[in-house]
């Protein structure tokens, strides 16, 4: 959860800012740049041809990095983006590769149009890899997104973990207590502060970090969702939750990977020794940042 109101302009204003930078922030990985979403793209190049889809839909395609990884497993796949200068990107990314630009175009996911206009019950899957942290109408999203598959085929979204914020133990914890345990209990307003500041005072750091290093959380609308409960709250759409894949991995509190640069290192080989091969490990409820649900439409 950021500490920014929802602003669809402010939103693609920064990306379309962050456009050229996107990919090597993303996907290029060295000692001290995780690279983390990376890992979302090979989950899904893995389990895609699981699933035995062809033809997807990717929405929030971005620069059309993941897009170009599928339609060279041989996928058959369009995208669609709000941002216009993500799909600048993107669209330069097929011309150069000789493939047709037109396989990604602008169009923002609430807006009820891209159902017929994609066509309803169409793709075996559709996949919201990265774009549902920054809507703030995420029902309306699922509506959309849910009706474009066909069914029986596949919804897989990716989310931001709100569950990270207790094990980082910092100001989004003491936020994650007070939004989740100590708001909904029956007591006055005096009580609660004094609940909220007896937290803050068992956290070393309860102030801190006030900026995460290359993250949209800084400066935009970014919404956290849970884990545990995701998978009924996509129930209403006729979406049934068959897995459920963890990536992101903060294998320590980060802000002990600030002690040095050393650390730095050691947190960025320990976090990324989770990815892929332990997605499914319970851990990832409490130390990855990022989940992907996998969901069977009725
Ligand atoms: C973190 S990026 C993910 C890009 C790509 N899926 C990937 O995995 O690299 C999130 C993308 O969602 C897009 N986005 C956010 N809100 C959107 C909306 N309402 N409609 C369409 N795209 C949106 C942003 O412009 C951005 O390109």
């Amino acid at each position: 959860m950021s500490d920014h109101h929802f602003d669809a302009n402010a939103t693609i204003e920064w990306y379309d800012r962050y456009s050229d930078k996107y990919d090597e922030d993303t996907f290029q990985q060295s000692d001290d740049n995780y690279g983390g979403d990376l890992y979302r793209l090979k989950l899904i190049e893995k389990l895609l041809p699981e699933l035995g889809c062809d033809t997807v839909l990717d929405a929030g395609c971005g620069t059309a990095e993941p897009l170009l990884a599928l339609l060279r497993q041989g996928l058959t796949v369009r995208g669609f983006d709000f941002s216009p200068g993500m799909i600048r990107q993107g669209k330069n990314k097929l011309l150069e590769n000789n493939l047709d630009p037109d396989l990604i175009e602008v169009a923002d996911v609430t807006d009820e149009a891209i159902v017929d206009h994609f066509g309803r019950n169409s793709f075996d899957a559709v996949v919201a890899n990265g774009i549902l942290p920054y809507v703030e109408d995420v029902e309306k999203a699922h509506t959309n997104l849910s009706a474009l598959v066909k069914p029986g085929g596949y919804y897989i979204s990716a989310y931001s973990n709100e569950l990270l914020d207790l094990s980082t133990l910092n100001r989004f914890t003491v936020a994650f207590h007070k939004r989740n345990f100590i708001d909904p209990l029956p007591i006055d307003q005096e009580s609660s502060a004094a609940l909220l500041g007896g937290i803050e005072k068992l956290i070393t750091n309860p102030d801190v970090p006030k900026n995460i290093y290359k993250s949209a959380r800084n400066e935009i609308y970014l919404r956290a969702d849970n884990p545990l409960t995701i998978g009924n709250e996509l129930k209403k759409f006729g979406l049934h939750q068959i897995d459920i894949l963890f990536y992101k991995y903060h294998a320590f509190p980060p802000l002990l990977s600030e002690l040095s640069d050393e650390f730095k290192k050691i947190f960025v080989q320990n976090s990324r020794s989770y990815e892929i091969e332990r997605a499914k490990d319970w851990r990832g409820y409490f130390l990855a940042s990022t989940f992907i649900v996998v969901c069977r439409k009725d």
